[in-house]
């Protein structure tokens, strides 16, 4: 049995990376795996009255079940719509996003399954079978008005070891191919950031190093008006990483990307941010403290709530000063709306 996303009450992201790109702010895209996760995304998005983008990984499909995912999706929406009318406030687009989709056939699921938009990652695979696959799941994709992300050059980690700058990096011309040859609706790059709590080598006192918002700006010259995604995009803010490390965890080296610099991202092309490792930190540094404290707790509501409003104080502080997002989604509610 298939459902289509609008009947889960989803809209798919082009209209909300029109208003991204044209009112300089970028809609957030927040993985998620579980009910308090999904919770404090929700919470904070209608609280700062922000567009949002809920993404699934593979990983987290399997972990959370696709049948269960796909009624807790539907709640999502309902339960977001609630907190709207508790607090006087309008309702929010919301988007369901499937996260470096690898397969044709993923894709094809996750869009039978009520997702709005999916990701078809083939930034690993040589350019013309990237191409391939990319063009399959957008020709499949469109049929059900289904928003496509795919994905060029390679994000590396300094862990991977990757040498050379010129093959991480995105190529602004072979954007542009891929962008022609594809019919994708937005288009992940490589311009220095990458996934995971390690993406910078840097001694202690050091300033973590800018990103290449040149060729950012290479791509948006070329592709005028194309929506730009960033993954890797996460700080790894130091209070969380300092808080896990006093209370029993182990985390040397960590390094996110800068703040400033993804400021200025998502006020040049950039019109979607990917954030999942900071919500990782801040729910272990809250669980880690609790049971440091208290040690004789076992009621997980007890560690797992105030992990959830920490999360909820994560997302609202990036919605409304980093991604510009807050107060954004009356106006692009009204054009949904029609
Ligand atoms: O890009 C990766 C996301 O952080 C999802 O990670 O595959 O462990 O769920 P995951
Ligand atoms: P972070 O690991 O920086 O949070 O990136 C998440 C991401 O890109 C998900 O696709
Ligand atoms: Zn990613």
């Amino acid at each position: 049995m298939s459902v289509h996303y609008r009947e889960l009450g989803f809209y798919n992201t082009r209209v909300m990376f029109k208003h991204a790109y044209q009112k300089g702010f970028a809609v957030p895209a927040y993985n998620f795996n579980n009910m308090e996760q999904l919770q404090a995304i929700l919470t904070a998005c209608v609280l700062t009255q922000s567009p949002v983008i809920l993404q699934v990984s593979k990983g987290a499909r399997q972990y959370a079940n696709q049948t269960l995912l796909r009624y807790l999706a539907k709640g999502a929406v309902e339960f977001a719509k609630e907190i709207a009318y508790q607090n006087g406030l309008g309702e929010i687009p919301i988007a369901l996003h499937l996260d470096h989709g690898d397969s044709f056939e993923l894709a094809k699921d996750c869009i039978e399954n009520g997702f709005s938009s999916v990701m078809i990652d083939g930034s690993h695979l040589p350019y013309e079978e990237n191409v391939a696959i990319t063009k399959k799941v957008v020709d499949f994709a469109h049929q059900f008005d289904v928003t496509v992300e795919g994905e060029l050059g390679i994000l590396a980690g300094i862990e991977e070891h990757v040498s050379s700058e010129k093959s991480i990096y995105t190529d602004p011309d072979q954007a542009v191919d891929f962008v022609e040859k594809t019919g994708v609706d937005s288009l992940a790059i490589s311009i220095g950031t990458s996934h995971g709590a390690y993406k910078f080598k840097v001694k202690p006192g050091e300033e973590v190093p800018p990103l290449r918002l040149d060729i950012l700006e290479k791509i948006k010259e070329k592709l005028p008006g194309f929506p730009i995604v960033l993954h890797g995009a996460s700080s790894v803010p130091q209070e969380y990483i300092e808080i896990i490390n006093k209370y029993g965890g182990k985390m040397e080296n960590t390094a996110g990307v800068r703040e400033d610099q993804i400021q200025k991202a998502v006020q040049s092309a950039v019109c979607k941010v990917n954030v999942d490792s900071d919500a990782r930190l801040v729910m272990t540094s809250i669980i880690r403290k609790i049971f440091a404290e208290k040690p004789s707790e076992f009621d997980p509501r007890k560690y797992l709530g105030p992990a959830r409003e920490e999360m909820i104080k994560l997302y609202s502080y990036k919605n409304e000063k980093v991604l510009f997002s807050a107060g954004k989604a009356p106006d692009i509610m009204k054009e949904l709306k029609g």
